[in-house]
């Protein structure tokens, strides 16, 4: 499987937001993938890359945990996983660790675009992105995900990630529980 982690790129944007569409299209929400989220980023009906790159971080600083919108993010670095002419994928690794990160978001987010899973590149992305977490010291990386998310938590333990424990938690307007895992970055 060909495929590398790029930072954001001009030249895959379309590519992005084609995968922005296949999640409206099966109305699956992945915040990374937001495009009514980012409603606020258009200009003469279109979103420029470069209001993206600028919109999405502040987009990154808030979620909604337990019922309140709380800081989420600290420093943070983005990824796309792609192949030589398609965008596949998104990962953020977030630098450091805060209460709200470590009850929520945890230090590394990820989606696979929905028209690309199922075919092992939600696994290799995250062996990826720890490897780029390694190299900013986290270690081990705290890796977040809903007990009914089956996909996420299958590549988290196929990474080996060991279940620290689950948390109960409300986000989105449903109760969860998070399962909250350790994993080795080297
Ligand atoms: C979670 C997600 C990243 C998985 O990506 P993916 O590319 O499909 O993952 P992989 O192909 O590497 O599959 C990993 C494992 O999950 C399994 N799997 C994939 N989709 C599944 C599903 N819907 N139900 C059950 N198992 C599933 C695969 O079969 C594989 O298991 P295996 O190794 O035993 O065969 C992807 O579904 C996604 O982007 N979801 C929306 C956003 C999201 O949930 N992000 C994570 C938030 S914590």
């Amino acid at each position: 499987m060909k495929a590398m982690l790029i930072p954001p790129s001009r030249k895959y944007f379309d590519s992005y937001l084609e995968a922005c569409h296949e999640y409206e299209q099966i109305n699956e929400h992945s915040f990374l993938h937001d495009l009514y989220e980012f409603a606020h980023l258009k200009r003469g009906g279109e979103i420029s890359f470069n209001a993206w790159k600028n919109g999405i971080i502040h987009q990154y600083y808030f979620d909604t945990i337990n019922g309140k919108y709380q800081m989420l993010s600290v420093p943070s670095t983005t990824f796309w996983l792609v192949d030589e002419t398609q965008y596949i994928g998104i990962g953020i690794i977030r630098h450091r660790m805060t209460k709200a990160i470590e009850e929520y978001g945890g230090n590394i987010g990820y989606a696979i675009r929905p028209t690309k899973w199922n075919q092992g590149y939600g696994t290799l992305q995250l062996k990826l992105l720890l490897k780029e977490a390694n190299k900013l010291k986290i270690n081990p990386a705290l890796v977040t995900c809903d007990e009914e998310n089956i996909a996420s938590k299958k590549l988290i333990e196929k990474n080996g990630g060991k279940l620290r424990d689950k948390l109960p938690t409300h986000t989105n307007g449903k109760d969860i529980l998070l399962c909250r895992y350790w994993v080795n970055t080297k």
